[in-house]
């Protein structure tokens, strides 16, 4: 038998979902999705790239990715093909997404320009889009961590904030509320920011918010699609369904939905979570995902972001699937 005979081809609608896990077990997110396809008859392909490459022995114009240890082999046919990212960041997973890229496949957040933290804070000030006052605090060597030069460095961010407090601590790589913190008062400022410089790692400063809520807008295609109140959790300043936030519908209204469309218009964004506060009828962007859990909208609720997700890319995606 020939060795193509063994290749599964993808001739239906496919939805490929690349990642990175350390873990054996598929996360929630996935579960949702390979549910969602299920129902409306899309193939559902989970990747987790670490077991894959791509066979460049049979690589002329099509993409033939293979698991290293089942021999599982997928044809990929582009033109029926969207592909999904999330928390991948390994070489072998980048390689795999540039060729499906390159052939043309429809990558989900091909064009974003959706950085880190405190890139998008720029992004957000350059544009005129309101959102907290931050500060990048840079990494230290170990022999500056209790220099005198601090003190200028804590001057410095006194004044950027005019002696205001509380401040939110937050790590640049943070996600789930993990690495978010609040600074009460500036007895504690220099000690915190030495303890971090000594244990290495940017972080941001930012102007904290009064605030009891905040509220996750799903962009989809080019639609803010649905808002979800997170309440914060009890005796703590994050709001995030991972640390046990309560969570409702909230219908976006049109100024709302106005806000998230520009932002996610300048950030070149297909698919996202975009974080909103109200401060005296005022809205402030929180951040930005663009990897955004889909886990939290479908524990507990029957909103259906999966759902909504895949009937998007069945229905062809932003552009008819390509440009
Ligand atoms: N500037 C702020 N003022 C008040 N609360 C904030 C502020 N920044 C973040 N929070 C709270 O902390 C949560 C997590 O912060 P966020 O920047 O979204 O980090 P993560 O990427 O970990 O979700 C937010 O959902 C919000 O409830
Ligand atoms: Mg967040």
């Amino acid at each position: 038998m020939k060795f193509e005979n063994y290749i599964v081809e993808q001739t239906q609608k496919t939805l490929i979902a690349l990642t990175q896990m350390r873990k054996p077990k598929i996360e929630k997110t996935f579960k949702y999705l390979e549910d969602a396809c299920k129902k409306h008859k899309i193939n559902f392909v989970f990747i987790n790239t670490p077991d894959w490459y791509v066979d460049d022995a049979i690589f002329k114009n099509k993409v033939i990715l293979k698991n290293y240890t089942t021999n599982e082999t997928i044809k990929i046919i582009p033109s029926n093909t969207t592909v999904l990212s999330k928390r991948m960041d390994n070489l072998e997973g980048n390689a795999i997404k540039k060729i499906l890229q390159e052939s043309n496949c429809h990558m989900i957040n091909k064009d974003s320009i959706s950085g880190n933290k405190y890139e998008n804070y720029l992004i957000f000030k350059k544009h005129n889009i309101l959102s907290p006052a931050t500060m990048l605090i840079n990494n230290k060597t170990e022999d500056d961590v209790i220099s005198s030069k601090n003190d200028k460095a804590i001057a410095m961010i006194l004044d950027y904030f005019d002696n205001k407090f509380p401040l939110m601590l937050k790590t640049i790589p943070g996600s789930r509320g993990v690495g978010v913190t609040m600074i009460e008062s500036g007895k504690t400022l220099k000690s915190t920011l030495q303890t971090i410089w000594q244990l290495g790692g940017n972080i941001l400063l930012q102007e904290y918010l009064p605030i009891e809520f905040d509220i996750r807008c799903t962009w989809l295609g080019d639609e803010a699609v649905l808002g979800i109140k997170r309440l914060k959790v009890k005796n703590d300043v994050r709001s995030n369904y991972s640390q046990g936030a309560k969570i409702s519908r909230y219908d976006l209204n049109d100024k709302e939905k106005q806000i998230v469309k520009k932002v996610c218009n300048i950030l070149k964004l297909e698919w996202a979570g975009v974080d909103l506060a109200i401060v005296d009828n005022k809205h402030y962007i929180l951040e930005v995902n663009t990897s955004s859990d889909m886990d939290f909208v479908l524990d507990g609720t029957d909103l259906g972001i999966a759902d909504m997700f895949v009937n998007y890319i069945k229905m062809g995606g932003k552009h008819g699937n390509r440009e």
